[in-house]
């Protein structure tokens, strides 16, 4: 009952039942000199996510990781980040569920733009931004100049059953009632994907698209960086993705961290 081979999309696409993680397999592959291969598997026994978690991906969700080799300076590795997040909102959208992204990548539901309020009325979420649908761990190599090879891990509750997801979690068939076509969805998400990709060298192809998908701006936040946690109101996302925070005592930028949004 996998997404089977034969995807109608601008990469090649190596299907698996099972992996460990489709991240270890499209690293492998890209440092091997692939450019332009989907690594997408049922189930994944050792999914990673962000900073060092572990992500619970058993068969039923999209779980995807893309082999890429684009020619541009590593700074700019965080667009292809900012890129995923936008296909996967707008592929939850296209299928029917009103997904917003988290800065930098989270992509939830029961979110609004609406200064510090959720929309889902429902206690456990208001407020506090939504549920999580989708999450993006992207890993790559290469020196200052130039990317060697950056691989976006893309993960999404499509059809997880949402009796068994964590508290705060979502997942495309519990918003809709019923189950997604895994197939279409990839293939939607990968065009995507690959029409922002395309626009890297500019930036300005993902940042306004990214804005306008984005529930963060507007909103009292936390960002738990390294050096600390920022809290103020998120004002932009700017080149290549840092977060404005605007603290009270100026604006500040983060590029990396956990964004919490706030009550206000
Ligand atoms: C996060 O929000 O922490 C990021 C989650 C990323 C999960 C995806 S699933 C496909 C790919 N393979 C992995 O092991 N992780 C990413």
């Amino acid at each position: 009952p996998g997404i089977e081979f034969g995807l109608d999309a601008p990469y090649a696409i190596e299907y698996h039942d099972s992996l460990p993680s489709t991240n270890d397999r499209a690293r492998e592959l890209a440092a091997d000199g692939a450019d332009g291969v989907a690594v997408i598997a049922d189930e994944q026994t050792g999914g990673r996510g962000r900073l060092d978690r572990e992500w619970v991906a058993p068969s039923g969700g999209v779980w995807l990781s893309l082999a890429t080799r684009p020619d541009v300076p590593a700074a700019r590795a965080p667009l292809f980040t900012l890129a995923a997040a936008v296909a996967i909102a707008d592929a939850c959208r296209e299928a029917g569920v009103d997904a917003h992204i988290k800065w930098p990548n989270d992509v939830l539901v029961g979110a609004t733009s609406e200064n510090g309020v959720g929309s889902a009325g429902d206690d456990a979420t208001a407020g506090r931004g939504g549920r999580k649908l989708a999450g993006v761990l992207t890993e790559m190599e290469g020196e200052a100049d130039r990317i060697s090879w950056i691989v976006p891990g893309i993960g999404v509750n499509a059809n997880l059953d949402p009796e068994a997801l964590p508290p705060g979690a979502a997942s495309l068939r519990g918003e809709l009632g019923e189950p997604v076509d895994r197939r279409e969805f990839a293939a939607t998400l990968l065009e995507r994907f690959d029409a922002l990709a395309g626009t890297a060298d500019r930036m300005d192809g993902i940042l306004p698209a990214w804005r306008e998908r984005a529930s963060t701006l507007g909103r009292r936040v936390r960002v738990d960086t390294s050096n600390g946690p920022v809290t103020g109101i998120a004002v932009d996302v700017e080149p290549p993705g840092a977060l404005v925070i605007e603290t009270g005592e100026g604006a500040q930028r983060v590029h990396a961290g956990d964004c919490e949004h706030l009550r206000s």
